[in-house]
């Protein structure tokens, strides 16, 4: 099933292999370099006055990119009181109604592409090919969802029922949904959550991540002029935990839509199972511990490349990154020697380069936390290889991408959220143990593995509680309406975004019953 019955299969995006788009891609991305963007909050369509505080490009600090203006909690409570008069007249326009409104988010947000990149690059740190892929992946979220929800939610679903009595069963918003996306995925995971519950009928307040403001800005205004209005859906950037958790207690808020870390997704939880009143949805996407097996039946030069790209591709701050690669006993000592000698030729530095591989990390905090882990696994005398920093790194927030020896799974205890792979080795005959410690992990988000023999790939993805496996490919990636992505355990709730069955989490279910 296809993006749009009928049409071709998800956004085409640009050929970075086209000379002439790049260069035109390279001209629009230097002219939106000095655009100064701007965030603050918006309620009921107009933005608010407040301290600016500088946004800065991760890639050199020194290099502002915009200003951000954060929401007050005073402000967050009158964008709540607006959107919950609002939700009913959204609701009521219609299925189709709303569907033509997200399909004209798509088609802005294509025709505002290179901004749209320029800004992921410069406030998210980026490389140009992860710009490119999360600008399609969230026109794909609009044109998914507008179509399922035209489907869904557009007629009433006639039961079966006695002569002289109707059924039907109908669907409806839940009222007010608060949307919580985390920095990595900007645009993507922003506009996927917010369109969804547009598309299911509910008015939106959207709080961004603190660190990608001006991104979150720059697509609610696109989505303002493609026709929702100011009310049904409202930016809050700021502080997660003074606006994000104040937000959550309030009774007014009728579901919640988290992407991040599991420790914010479980305050969520616990912050939504003490209020008073409804219960209502957590749809939470959260982190991962994400594994690779690699058999001695493996190809060796396509597991070095999938390793790169699922290990240190987009720095590693992906959920669905490599964290952990189970390598054979047999195959481990030439493998490593191979995913070496590649890390060394990995170009690490400024993400607006088409030659550069890997870009910044978000900030500092960020980069000292993962520099903590490089040091500690370093000193143990765990370090495999490390690739060499690029010369314009200085200024920025990077981390060398690394691979450690580690001897078991459970050494490591959350997920280190950066380019660095874990590398452990097992026995032929101890698959069981293997699988054993992915699933003892708790966390269930994407799995790989490499192997030509049908049994042993049979055996691990009916074992393996996890959300995403890929077999003999990279474990990154997943394709709105191709690859229903989400994880099971403490890697999150489903439904599954850009599947068919996310969209039914955000409305409520009705039946009517009329006497003929
Ligand atoms: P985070 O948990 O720190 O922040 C996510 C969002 O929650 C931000 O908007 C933040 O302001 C807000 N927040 C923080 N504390 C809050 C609180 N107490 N109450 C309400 N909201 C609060 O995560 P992050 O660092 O922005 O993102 C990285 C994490 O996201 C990683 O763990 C990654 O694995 C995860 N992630 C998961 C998926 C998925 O689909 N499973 C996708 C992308 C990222
Ligand atoms: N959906 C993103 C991926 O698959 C997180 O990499």
């Amino acid at each position: 099933e296809g993006v749009e019955a009928g049409a071709r299969l998800n956004s085409a995006g640009l050929d970075l292999a086209d000379p002439l788009a790049v260069a035109e891609l390279g001209q629009a991305m230097q002219r939106h370099a000095a655009t100064p963007w701007q965030a603050a909050p918006l309620l009921g369509g107009f933005a608010q006055a407040g301290a600016a505080r500088p946004v800065l490009d991760p890639a050199d600090r020194r290099r502002q990119v915009g200003e951000a203006v954060w929401a007050t909690p005073e402000m967050a409570d009158k964008a709540l009181a607006r959107a919950e008069a609002a939700a009913a007249d959204w609701d009521a326009l219609g299925a189709e109604a709303r569907a033509r409104i997200l399909r004209r988010i798509a088609d802005l947000y294509e025709e505002n592409h290179t901004e749209l990149m320029a800004l992921a690059v410069r406030e998210a740190g980026k490389t140009v090919g992860d710009a490119l892929a999360e600008v399609r992946e969230a026109i794909d979220f609009c044109r998914y969802y507008a179509a399922r929800g035209a489907e869904i939610f557009a007629d009433s679903q006639r039961m079966p029922g006695p002569t002289g009595e109707r059924n039907e069963l109908r669907h409806a918003g839940r009222g007010v949904f608060l949307c919580i996306s985390p920095w990595n995925f900007p645009l993507a995971i922003f506009t996927g959550q917010i369109v969804a519950a547009l598309m299911a009928g509910n008015a939106v307040l959207a709080k961004p991540a603190e660190q990608t403001g001006l991104m979150a800005a720059a697509a609610v205004r696109l989505m303002q002029r493609a026709g929702v209005p100011g009310e049904v859906l409202q930016l809050l950037p700021g502080d997660g935990a003074a606006l994000g958790g104040r937000l959550v207690k309030d009774a007014r808020v009728g579901g919640v839509a988290f992407t991040g870390s599991v420790e914010t997704g479980q305050a969520i939880n616990r912050a939504l199972a003490a209020r008073d009143g409804a219960v209502v949805p957590l749809i939470a996407e959260t982190g991962g511990q994400n594994a690779m097996i690699v058999d001695s039946t493996a190809l060796p030069e396509q597991v070095v490349q999938d390793v790169l790209i699922s290990g240190f591709q987009s720095a590693g701050q992906r959920c669905s990154a490599l964290r952990v690669l189970f390598l054979q006993e047999e195959v481990a000592g030439r493998t490593l020697e191979m995913l070496a000698g590649a890390m060394a030729e990995l170009r690490v530095g400024d993400p607006g380069l088409l030659s550069t591989d890997v870009g910044p990390v978000i900030d500092e905090e960020a980069r000292d936390l993962l520099l903590g882990h490089d040091k500690a696994m370093t000193n143990d005398g765990r370090l495999i290889a490390r690739t060499p920093l690029g010369p314009d790194t200085e200024q920025g927030t990077f981390v060398a991408p690394a691979a450690f020896e580690i001897d078991s799974l459970n050494r490591l205890q959350s997920e280190v959220f950066g380019p660095f792979v874990h590398v452990v080795r097992y026995q032929a005959n101890r698959l069981d143990r293997v699988v054993e410690a992915i699933n003892a992990s708790g966390y269930g988000l994407t799995l790989g593995i490499h192997s030509r023999i049908d049994s042993t790939v049979d055996y691990v993805i009916r074992r393996a509680r996890v959300g995403n496996a890929y077999v003999n490919r990279n474990m990154i990636g997943a394709v709105v309406g191709v690859q229903p992505f989400g994880g099971e355990g403490l890697s999150g709730t489903g439904p599954k975004a850009g599947g068919p069955n996310y969209l039914k989490r955000f409305a409520v279910e009705r039946v009517v019953s009329i006497d003929t």
